[in-house]
């Protein structure tokens, strides 16, 4: 169980996320770096959020089975024999073993490695070989219907499989709303998958990946190689749980360069771990960070094309390597800034711009929320 807030506070770090002027501050230090922290989000935060886990494609066949950690808890991921996604809490019903240990195809039947308790792809228990003796499944008392795994909420958005520990999180399709209605025009059944970038784990907390999305401030600077694109075209993308930023183009009617970062483009996130980039005229970014220490996040990038087209192989190349580049130039900044909270100073929070980063406080005060 984890500290609260205030106890965390009082081993000498602020409890208090209130503005001391005209300025916002950001979360201070302890919010990126402190494992009790972490500890919050893992019990409070995440678990009552819908958090995107991993692409549809992963699992695409009847019998995939996906293991992922959601705060700290094992859910297994398979899809059943009508096609949908469902997610179980991925242990055993009877002593409790991590069920499914790596992604694999499991059949019909989901077979723990112990002694042999076998579920249907719904999660019904089907055989517990011998458990009331030799040739005795079902001793007095015991019953198939009481032990089957156990589910948890989930749902897939397009290509993309959200779950909600908890369950009390509402609807996804009311969660997606606000970043449904800035992705319009684009068929999400008809999205062709270029490629996945695997980043492997980010030596940063998940929250400087998300606020690193949220605010345009630093694209000008940062992606100086791709973009030549000015602040003063950019603006910020506020609508609840939805944050984010954007940039249109219309130079003499041109959509930008296609192939580099010029071009009009969205960059939204869902709080608190989803993102999706929109690039114009036909490309789609989305990500799924995984948080899995205070100071670790395991990060991928799907791409796709938005207009019903294949990718060509050559053309497949030049956007993994763009979007490589792109974001070895922004994981050096978030790596830098959750080295930078180790300084005194960081306990306060930097300052964030009026213009730019309203945003970012947003997602920081819906971070603040989750945890007390
Ligand atoms: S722990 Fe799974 S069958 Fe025994
Ligand atoms: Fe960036």
């Amino acid at each position: 169980m984890s500290v609260s807030l205030h106890e965390i506070a009082s081993k000498g770090q602020i409890d208090t996320f209130e503005n001391p002027g005209p300025l916002a501050r950001g979360l201070p230090a302890f919010a990126y770096t402190n494992d009790d922290f972490f500890q919050l989000e893992q019990d409070k935060l995440f678990p009552n959020s819908w958090m995107c886990v991993a692409y549809a494609h992963d699992i695409p066949k009847a019998g995939d089975a996906k293991p992922v950690e959601v705060a700290g808890r094992p859910v297994v991921l398979v899809r059943n024999e009508t096609g949908e996604i469902g997610a179980f809490q991925n242990v055993c019903r009877h002593r409790c073993m991590k069920l499914v240990d790596e992604p694999k195809n499991v059949g019909r039947l989901l077979k723990c490695p112990y002694h042999a308790w076998s579920y249907d792809l719904k999660g019904q228990l089907r055989a517990a070989p011998h458990f009331g003796g030799i040739d005795n499944q079902k001793p007095d008392g015991f019953n198939f219907e009481d032990y089957g795994l156990v589910p948890v909420p989930c749902g897939t958005w397009g290509h993309w499989v959200f779950v909600n520990l908890n369950g009390n999180a509402g609807p996804l399709s009311d969660h997606v709303a606000p970043l449904e209605s800035r992705i319009e025009g684009i068929d999400l059944d008809d999205l062709k998958l270029v490629g996945v970038l695997d980043f492997g784990e980010v030596d940063t907390n998940w929250k400087f990946l998300m606020e690193n999305f949220i605010e345009p401030y630093h694209v000008p600077v940062v992606h100086k190689g791709t973009t030549d694109q000015p602040l003063q075209d950019h603006y910020v993308v506020m609508d609840g749980k939805c944050l984010g930023s954007a940039v249109d183009i219309d130079r003499d009617g041109a959509e930008g360069r296609a192939g580099t970062l010029n071009v009009s483009s969205r960059y939204l996130t869902l709080f608190p771990n989803f993102i999706l980039g929109r690039y114009f005229p036909d490309q789609l970014g989305a990500y799924v960070n995984l948080p899995t220490a205070s100071g670790k996040t395991r990060q991928y990038r799907a791409i796709y094309k938005t207009d019903g087209v294949e990718a060509s192989e050559k053309e497949a190349d030049e956007l993994m390597k763009l979007w490589w580049d792109v974001h070895k130039e922004d994981h050096e900044m978030c790596e830098r800034m959750h080295q930078g909270r180790a300084a005194t100073i960081a306990s306060e929070g930097g300052v964030l711009s009026p213009q730019w980063e309203t945003s970012v406080r947003s997602f920081q005060e819906l971070v603040f929320q989750a945890v007390q």
